[in-house]
């Protein structure tokens, strides 16, 4: 996991009225709004006895525990304990760690790392081509075994489709196809992007393969960039579609997809003339749930077996067409590194932050001697 970044953890229509308990990043965490619809996001675990706080209930701008009711404010602090009364006095330090949160695009965000001022928080991530799209898509998420690295790579690597996706709808080719020529890779800033053309392996030039009437005698113009920390964008004649798998913990990712209305229909004359209502926003919506439900059962069988679970620059041999991951790899390794420094240099700055009392401070020191 690369610190000091933010990372999608679910989207922005799973937190309704009820507190929702996820595990990301290897934290378990609990999401709800406020009465002004603010997300607030802490610490999984009510300080007392160490109950899931997500299993309670809301009051208002407050979140009671389930177990002996301690409520907790925005800023996690216990404001109140049944216990005690209306007005007892709540003992200092019974709070939970509260963090950054922010909504965007559909989604809520993240903040992995430092905290700092409120003006210094990059912008989230995400793609231009998504910034300026104005037609319908949908969101899906769904958990997957295995490390968030693998599912970035697998993503970059589209080459896979002839094997992997060995005769469902996305492969037209068969194992022989699914030649890449026109290779293209460039970097700007933490944005990697690359352009190709995916092809039947044949004697025609790939700028033949472009003009072909047949489908699955045709090439194909694909585009796949990644924006660090791990959002993956497929750009295609037929459809845009982004990825986002954030770390669950070392062996599970959360898998984020957004699919985007299709350019162009190639099932065009059987499914156009039919009258479906709200085609449009069905069509993302549907391919969100063949996504999941199609291919990602083919590549969970062969990459959730990966060896060394973890990608890292000496994990396995890239060929030259395997540059986006290159790229992916060596980002990920610089900017841990670079977070690494930043939090070596302002861990002399760190305030020490309270501890709970001990046996002995409760008891009282009298009784124990
Ligand atoms: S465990 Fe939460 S109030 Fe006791
Ligand atoms: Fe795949």
């Amino acid at each position: 996991m690369i610190p000091n970044q933010w990372y999608a953890i679910t989207r922005s229509q799973d937190v309704k009225k009820k507190p929702l308990g996820i595990k990301r990043l290897d934290k378990l965490l609990v999401l709800y709004r406020d009465t002004q619809g603010k997300l607030i996001c802490m610490d999984d675990k009510c300080p007392h006895k160490g109950v899931k706080l997500s299993l309670g209930e809301q009051h208002g701008d407050l979140i009671a525990c389930p177990y002996h009711g301690f409520q907790y404010d925005q800023q996690g602090d216990c404001v109140h304990m049944p216990v005690l009364g209306k007005n007892g006095d709540v003992p200092k330090g019974m709070c939970v760690k509260t963090y950054k949160v922010t909504e965007a695009y559909g989604l809520v965000w993240f903040w992995y790392g430092e905290e700092m001022a409120d003006e210094d928080y990059p912008e989230v991530p995400m793609f231009k081509q998504f910034k300026e799209y104005d037609g319908y898509y949908s969101y899906y998420g769904w958990d997957a075994p295995i490390n968030y690295t693998r599912y970035v790579e697998s993503v970059c690597e589209i080459y896979h489709i002839p094997f992997v996706h060995k005769g469902s709808a996305i492969n037209i080719w068969d194992p022989k196809g699914g030649r890449v020529d026109d290779f293209e890779c460039k970097v700007d800033g933490t944005l990697i992007t690359s352009d190709f053309i995916l092809r039947p392996d044949d004697e025609r030039t790939a700028a033949e393969t472009l003009v072909a009437r047949k489908p699955w005698t045709r090439g194909w113009r694909f585009g796949i960039d990644v924006q660090m920390p791990n959002l993956i964008q497929i750009r295609s004649e037929v459809f845009d579609v982004i990825f986002i798998p954030t770390p669950i913990d070392e062996d599970t990712c959360w898998v984020c997809v957004c699919y985007q209305e299709p350019k162009r229909d190639l099932l065009l004359p059987l499914i156009k003339p039919l009258p479906i209502p709200f085609w449009r926003p069905v069509r993302p919506w549907y391919m969100c749930r063949i996504e999941r439900f199609v291919q990602q059962a083919k590549d969970m069988a062969v990459i959730a077996h990966q060896e060394p679970k973890v990608s890292s620059p000496k994990a396995n041999r890239l060929i030259p067409i395997d540059k986006v991951n290159a790229h992916y790899i060596r980002f990920r390794e610089k900017l841990i590194r670079e977070a690494k420094e930043q939090q070596a240099h302002n861990k002399i700055k760190e305030q020490p932050h309270f501890e709970a009392p001990t046996l002995e401070q409760i008891i009282g020191i009298e009784e124990v001697n």
